[in-house]
């Protein structure tokens, strides 16, 4: 599997994308060693110790370093993910202040991170969640130097300043939005109003509601 994900950075990149973000979060493979509620191994990529559960990404990410440098590498985690069944645990803290950590020595591009409330699960009480995420990201940042942290989930352009101006985040990353606003980034310099994505046409298997939202100067 290490291998696998190793070649298909190489393919992405003789493809020619600028990099590849690996993804360690929302319930795949990569989470799946960092849960001890999901790992069951009992080998040396087990749930026994902190280092045994961080082997299966840190070599994924090892090996696409390799085969494609560490700048054209990020990678996406879910601190206090739920999703495909993930539970909580004791050691979300300390498994991705180590996790981030280590990425830090790799000087990878970056860290992305889905705060999943308020999205997929949890609607209205989200504060709890996404202050420890925060508070993870600021324990994180001094062994990021080279490393920008990004943020996605339920953001809007006053979180996203307010947690850049603080320090917490170097990025703000917007997923919904991006749907119902095709000309968000206009809208966000501007100070325009931001149309409401339709949930229902979500995973709909066509093209409604995916491509057909207006431009604001359109409207
Ligand atoms: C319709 C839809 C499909 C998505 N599919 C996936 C997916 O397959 N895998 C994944 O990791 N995230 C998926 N996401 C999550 C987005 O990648 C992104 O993290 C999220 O939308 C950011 O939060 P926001 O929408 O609150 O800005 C999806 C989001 C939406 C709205």
């Amino acid at each position: 599997m290490v291998g696998d994900f190793a070649t298909a950075a190489a393919n992405a990149i003789d493809a020619g994308f600028d990099g590849v973000e690996i993804h360690g979060a929302n319930g795949y493979l990569l989470e799946q060693f960092l849960n001890p509620t999901v790992n069951d191994r009992t080998d040396r990529y087990s749930a026994d110790t902190l280092e045994n559960r961080l082997r299966f990404v840190l070599e994924v990410v090892d090996a696409v370093i390799a085969r494609i440098g560490a700048q054209r590498t990020g990678i996406r985690l879910s601190p206090f993910g739920k999703l495909f069944d993930m539970a909580h645990y004791d050691a979300i803290e300390e498994t991705y202040a180590a996790l981030m950590a280590a990425l830090g020595r790799r000087r990878i591009a970056y860290v992305h991170i889905m705060d999943q409330t308020g999205f997929f699960y949890d609607e209205g009480s989200t504060v709890p969640v996404s202050d420890r995420i925060h508070a993870l990201m600021r324990q994180a940042r001094p062994h990021l130097s080279t490393t920008a942290l990004i943020l996605a989930g339920g953001m809007t352009r006053e979180r996203a300043e307010t947690l850049i101006a603080d320090g917490t985040i170097d990025l703000a990353a917007f997923g919904q939005p991006f749907i119902s606003n095709p000309d968000l980034v206009a809208r966000l310099q501007n100070g325009w109003p931001l149309a409401t994505p339709d949930r229902a046409t979500y995973y709909g298997g066509d093209t409604k509601g995916f491509v057909d939202y207006p431009a604001f100067e359109d409207q």
